[in-house]
């Protein structure tokens, strides 16, 4: 049972009614309202004294995960199969990309793309590293997804970035990155 699921439960047995849950709408808890209603029988009061221990754990633990974990990207079969219309290794590619990438991207992603760049403090999602093996394991048409579609506080530059070479050639720089 999750801890939404629980908590849900619990909202039905009357030990909840001392207890007040902000639940916001991506279903984190993101705040929450702990008060100890007077109970004639102490032993109910001790283990409400306890289930609202947990809770404050539960909500706490809940926070932290919500802050800093990024869940995996869910790329459309259409674009996982997208194949690259420039030739990677191509210097001028290179000097497009790189140009690109500072521009738009360098801010949040960093120089050399450990996600530190000086917007990145801001930021409440976790940047991963462009620079490592799980991220070069991905297809071109992965990255190219996460990259001009993106979700969230990955910003779309669809708009930003119109030209499709330039866009494969920010992909290609990005794979070169160390
Ligand atoms: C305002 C900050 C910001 C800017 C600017 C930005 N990104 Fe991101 N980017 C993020 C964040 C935050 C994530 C993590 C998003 C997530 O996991 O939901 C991300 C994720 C990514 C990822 C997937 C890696 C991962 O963390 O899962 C790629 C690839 C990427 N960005 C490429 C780019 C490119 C290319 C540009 C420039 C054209 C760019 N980003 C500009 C904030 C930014």
């Amino acid at each position: 049972m999750s801890f939404i699921n629980f908590a849900k439960y619990m909202e039905k047995d009357f030990f909840w009614h001392g207890i007040g849950l902000k639940v916001n709408q991506t279903g984190n808890i993101s705040q929450s309202d702990i008060f100890i209603q007077s109970s004639k029988n102490k032993k109910m009061k001790n283990s409400m004294k306890l289930i609202l221990m947990l809770v404050a754990v539960l909500t706490f633990s809940t926070t932290i995960m919500a802050q800093n974990k990024s869940e995996p990207w869910v790329i459309p079969a259409k674009y996982k199969a997208m194949k690259s219309t420039i030739k990677a290794n191509d210097p001028s590619v290179m000097t497009v990309g790189k140009e690109l990438y500072n521009k738009h991207c360098k801010s949040c992603h960093g120089t050399k793309g450990y996600g530190d760049g000086p917007k990145s403090a801001s930021m409440k999602t976790e940047i991963r590293p462009l620079n490592d093996k799980a991220f070069l394991a991905q297809t071109d048409g992965e990255i190219y997804y996460q990259s001009f579609v993106g979700r969230d506080e990955m910003p779309n530059f669809e708009k930003k970035i119109l030209d499709e070479e330039d866009r494969w050639a920010v992909v290609q720089f990005m794979r070169t990155l160390k």
